[in-house]
């Protein structure tokens, strides 16, 4: 039998999403074919703790039970388990796992990884500054306007006039640096507007207001490394005023059109966005490129990219692969394959540097 390489998969997490992720994992893990690897599993609790766990699928119980690491001995051994790998594979959305903190570590310690590295994962996680940057690749963005906390307190009064003068209603007021639609109103009354920021500035310190958008929501997935593929777009179909958090992961009524209707050419504008998006924002492996498809103007806008996208078996990024004849145990292969890709050119870059 061919030797078989050990991925350490990394779930749970410091964020909100800590339970999609233990979702996501588990997928990840039913789809790594066992003829091929051995999966070390790191379970990562809401405190930040460091487990080794017998899998994803652990129970809760298991989950709960045993002391942890706070921090990577990565030459140590934890109660003669050690956490080494070939390559390790974070499945942690948002904050403290998309963001680039655990790449930072993973950098540090000099390993392969799936995924982005510390500066896509950063901008993938900051929508301010992965707008900007977007905007200045002459990518097309929703017109928005960044408030930050200090100004806000100073002039409420003045920046709700700025506000009122420079977006119609419905507009959105959306926290900078998080996800799963946490902390995002769609304003529609004057009178809502300040406590939308106020809602959004509990969550960060850099917010958002944006032109509000209606019309259609498409999505794209996107991997590999220098020369990046995109799949076939897919639309979500909220079942709420938008697609918030209780449509993500509570009520569970989001239709998904895969792959979305479209003509050719609006297909072809789609992939190629998401391939330039990908590129602007420095990333690598994977990403999920969102989109909105305005009604009225027929304008297709970048909403936004997610560096580690929903995993679970029902998510987009696998499935819009699966539509694109990639199936799931075949992505990871593909995911793991461009980590140590990446792994190796930045290596001899390093080397040389030196
Ligand atoms: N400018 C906008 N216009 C219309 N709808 C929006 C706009 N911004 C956000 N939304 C709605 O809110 C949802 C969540 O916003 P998004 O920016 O994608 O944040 P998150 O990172 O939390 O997913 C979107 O999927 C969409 O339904
Ligand atoms: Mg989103």
């Amino acid at each position: 039998m061919a030797q078989t390489t050990r991925v350490a998969l990394l779930f749970g997490g410091r964020s909100a999403e800590h339970d999609v992720s233990l979702v996501s994992a588990a997928a990840v893990y039913k789809n790594l074919d066992p003829r091929k690897y051995q999966v070390l599993s790191l379970y990562i609790t809401k405190a930040g703790r460091w487990k080794v766990v017998s899998s994803p699928l652990a129970s809760r119980r298991e989950l709960a039970r045993g002391r942890g690491l706070d921090f990577l001995p990565w030459t140590k051994k934890d109660r003669g388990v050690g956490l080494r790998a070939d390559i390790y594979f974070p499945v942690l959305h948002g904050p403290f796992g998309e963001d680039g903190t655990i790449q930072g570590v993973l950098e540090m310690a000099g390993v392969p990884y799936v995924g982005a590295g510390v500066l896509g994962s950063a901008l993938g996680m900051d929508k301010a500054s992965s707008k900007a940057l977007l905007k200045s690749a002459g990518l097309p963005v929703v017109p928005f306007r960044v408030v930050l906390e200090t100004s806000w307190r100073k002039d409420r009064a003045g920046l709700l006039r700025l506000v009122r003068k420079e977006f119609r209603l419905p507009f959105f007021v959306k926290p900078s640096n998080l996800g799963s639609s946490v902390g995002i109103t769609k304003v529609k009354k004057d009178k809502n507007a300040a406590a939308a920021l106020e809602t959004a500035f509990r969550y960060d310190r850099k917010v958002l207001v944006e032109k509000g958008i209606a019309g259609r929501e498409l999505e794209c997935s996107v991997l590999g490394n220098e020369e990046p593929e995109a799949s076939v777009p897919g639309e979500l179909i909220p079942s709420r005023e938008f697609y918030d958090y209780s449509d993500k992961y509570i009520d569970g009524k989001t239709g998904f059109v895969i792959p979305a209707r479209l003509p050719a050419a609006r297909v072809a504008e789609v992939r190629r966005l998401a391939v330039a998006a990908f590129r602007a924002l420095n990333l690598a492996g994977m990403a999920r490129v969102d989109f909105f498809l305005e009604q009225t103007s027929g304008r297709l806008y970048i909403n936004e990219v997610n560096t580690i996208p929903g995993f679970t078996e029902i998510s987009m990024y696998p499935r819009l692969w699966a539509a694109s004849g990639l199936r799931f145990p075949a992505l990871v292969d593909r995911l793991i394959a461009l980590g140590f890709e990446r792994h190796r050119t930045r290596r001899v870059c390093v080397e040389r540097a030196r």
